[in-house]
């Protein structure tokens, strides 16, 4: 007979909404699982939770004005249900700290992103009639030993975490700040989470990290016994059948030996996340980027030698302190050379407590950075036709993920290059399971394809 121990979540229903990144979604199925642990039921349905709890992103002004409004929103649960308990997690309440209580009265709870072990206690301090924070930032916390509760999945690609923190300091970037210095999680503890999601039926699994090429675990001496290369070969070794992706390239840390690994396991996808930020060299020199123009391109020249077929994406920014038209012609000329299949394009926004705060003036005017901004994404959706147009005629391997919005009658999945087709049902063939499709048509966001 299993032995119960004593639980504090009473079966208290717990509700969570994550905005942000991919790590922002990790970090809210390990507070799930640590929350299902004490006790605590997991609910989809915001009107039948005892606790709200919300992770933040703190990365541009406008999700942090989001995440204010949705507060706002929020009283009326609580006038519904006075025992209801508010908590604020993640970047926002690790950047603001106390001011979140003090400036939305109905936030109960504020834990940072390393603080979620100590969730169960900050939320018996508020049912005790006070207040629970906990904004500590840790060197060694990666929760490399708690199987995440995965949810709002579609049972076919997964994320895993491995990796916390960055120290890269981009000027203009909160993350340091918000999620303290950058740590790597034991290989072991991840190669056992990947073996659980294939074994659960997964078939893609997404590495993560602010910068994964840096990731490296050091033995008791301080060798270093596994770096990103050799954790993507083991990943790739878990099944022929579990597809391998990683998130996000730092491009001055992009090894040549990465791409050899890339190069050769079948199963690690042919797509890379290279953020370019922008394309002029001074402008890259003044957000501490730490590499040029020329080596950026230089590292997309040792992709495409090594995967002619590699799908490339990237980061970009607009209006960066100082920018001048000839910076921004620099960024539209780099995206041309490069030719991204896609790109998240950002204005930029400053961040409170940032090198850029502190050291430089926001001198672009919300009218050019919106102007900017504009040529940028209007480009890309060219580049991500033309990129679109010149898969039609080819077969791709298509990991399946369902059906697709539109109609049962079709099914949608990814290419290797991250791309996603829409093509055909057929008897057999459903999630989780591969097929050979021949693209004959596209939209800007899109391929159409038939059964091979
Ligand atoms: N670690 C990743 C990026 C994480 S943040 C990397 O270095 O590539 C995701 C993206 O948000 C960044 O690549 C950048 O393009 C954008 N970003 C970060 N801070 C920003 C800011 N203050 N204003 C506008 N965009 C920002
Ligand atoms: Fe931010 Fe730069 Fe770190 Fe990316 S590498 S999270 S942009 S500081
Ligand atoms: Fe946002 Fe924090 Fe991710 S600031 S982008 S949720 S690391």
């Amino acid at each position: 007979m299993k032995i119960e121990r004593p639980t504090t979540g009473g079966g208290r229903k717990l509700y969570i909404e994550t905005y942000g990144c991919q790590m922002n979604v990790g970090d809210s199925e390990i507070i799930v699982s640590i929350m299902q642990n004490e006790g605590y039921i997991f609910t989809k349905k915001i009107e039948e939770a005892d606790i709200i709890l919300v992770n933040t992103c703190s990365i541009r002004d406008n999700a942090e004005q989001r995440i204010w409004g949705r507060l706002k929103e929020f009283q009326r649960y609580k006038r519904a249900k006075r025992s209801l308990i508010v908590g604020i997690v993640g970047c926002m309440a690790e950047r603001l700290k106390e001011q979140l209580l003090e400036r939305e009265p109905i936030v109960d709870i504020v834990a940072g992103p390393d603080s979620y072990r100590d969730m169960p206690r900050l939320v018996d301090a508020v049912s005790a009639g006070s207040k629970g924070i906990n904004v500590a930032l840790s060197q060694e916390e990666t929760y490399g030993d708690i199987r995440p509760v995965r949810f709002d999945t579609n049972g076919v690609s997964a994320f895993v975490s491995i990796m916390r923190g960055c120290i890269n300091m981009c000027a203009y970037c909160v993350v340091p700040y918000t999620r303290g210095i950058e740590r790597s999680r034991n290989p072991e503890t991840i190669l056992r989470e990947l073996h659980d999601i294939y074994e659960a039926g997964y078939r893609e699994v997404t590495l993560l990290g602010q910068n994964v090429n840096s990731y490296r675990w050091k033995n008791e001496e301080g060798e270093v016994v596994v770096d990103f290369p050799r954790l993507m070969e083991m990943a790739a070794g878990v099944a022929p059948d579990l597809r391998v992706r990683f998130a996000t390239s730092h491009p001055k840390d992009l090894s040549d030996r990465l791409i050899e690994v890339m190069a050769s396991h079948h199963n690690i996808c042919k797509a890379i996340h290279l953020p370019a930020q922008s394309g002029s060299t001074r402008m890259l020199q003044i957000m501490n980027r730490k590499y040029t123009r020329e080596w950026y391109l230089g590292r997309i020249a040792a992709i495409r030698a090594a995967m002619p077929d590699c799908a490339i994406t990237t980061d970009l920014i607009a209006g960066f302190c100082t920018e001048t038209l000839e910076d921004h012609a620099d960024t539209l000329s780099l995206m041309r050379e490069v030719g991204y299949e896609s790109a998240f394009m950002f204005k930029f926004s400053m961040r409170p407590g940032t090198y850029a705060y502190r050291h430089m003036t926001d001198d672009v005017s919300e009218e050019e950075k919106t102007r900017r901004l504009t040529e940028i994404i209007n480009l890309q959706n060219e580049l991500s036709i033309a990129s679109n147009r010149r898969d039609i005629g080819k077969t791709f391997e298509v990991l399946i993920e369902g059906t697709s919005k539109r109609s049962t009658e079709q099914l949608c999945g990814r290419t290797s290059q991250n791309k996603m087709v829409v093509f055909p049902a057929a008897e057999g063939l459903g999630a989780g399971k591969y097929a050979t499709v021949r693209i004959t048509d596209c939209s800007s966001a899109t391929l159409f394809g038939e059964l091979v």
